[in-house]
């Protein structure tokens, strides 16, 4: 594996870094994302690996690449923040279209104990919060791995291996302020979120763990 894109590859370079060791001294990482770049100077360096990391700032809707360049693209934790089915359909196909094969990787909707639960009680607000504040959602509901088995296969893939894990980590990422549920506008819906929001906050501090990952491989 030698050439890799890594579409939504985020502030902190959780993924992309990884992935820049993993291409070994010559391969290079292709790292997409249309905005979020914040940590990505800091993190890379920090890593030692910013010299095997080309950095885009765009949208995966349209990949600028005229033909299959890659032997891996690559989607982990990126599908919840695409907004839509259509454009997750349309992003996926871009990165069929670029590349070998494609890898994508996202949490479950799934919780087999009270941790996990606690994470998706509190992660399942954040769609919501989202919407009432900016009019637009993001975070949305993870999908399960039937339905990302689906989008490949309306983005034109088909899928030749796919499983799931049990990432066995505690995770917090899920907390949301309080205070940005308090920014919400609409009286009856702040109401309702804040007493949603306290309920799901209660059992995250009691302890929050990873919930299960679903991941698959394509082709065209
Ligand atoms: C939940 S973050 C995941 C970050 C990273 N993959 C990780 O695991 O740490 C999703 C990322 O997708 C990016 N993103 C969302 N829509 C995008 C699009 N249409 N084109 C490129 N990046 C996009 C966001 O900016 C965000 O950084």
């Amino acid at each position: 594996m030698r050439r890799q894109s890594f579409v939504g590859c985020g502030a902190h370079a959780l993924t992309t870094v990884p992935l820049a060791y993993l291409v070994g001294e010559t391969g290079r990482v292709v790292a997409v994302d249309r905005s979020r770049w914040r940590f990505f100077e800091e993190v890379a360096t920090s890593a030692g690996v910013k010299h095997k990391i080309i950095p885009l700032k765009l949208d995966a809707r349209e990949l600028p690449f005229p033909f299959r360049a890659f032997d891996l693209a690559v989607l982990v934790h990126g599908v919840r923040s695409l907004k839509n089915e259509e454009t997750m359909v349309k992003v996926i196909s871009e990165m069929l279209r670029v590349s070998e094969r494609v890898f994508i990787a996202e949490s479950l909707p799934v919780a087999n104990n009270e941790r996990q639960r606690a994470h998706l009680e509190l992660y399942n607000l954040r769609e919501e919060i989202f919407e009432a504040l900016f009019g637009e959602k993001d975070d949305l509901h993870y999908p399960t791995l039937e339905k990302l088995i689906e989008l490949v296969e309306r983005a034109g893939g088909r899928v030749i291996k796919s499983g799931t894990f049990e990432p066995e980590l505690p995770h917090y990422l899920a907390y949301i302020p309080r205070e940005y549920v308090e920014r919400v506008e609409d009286d009856e819906k702040r109401a309702e979120l804040l007493r949603r929001w306290g309920r799901a906050y209660e059992n995250w501090k009691a302890g929050a763990e990873h919930p299960p990952v679903g991941w698959l491989i394509a082709k065209r």
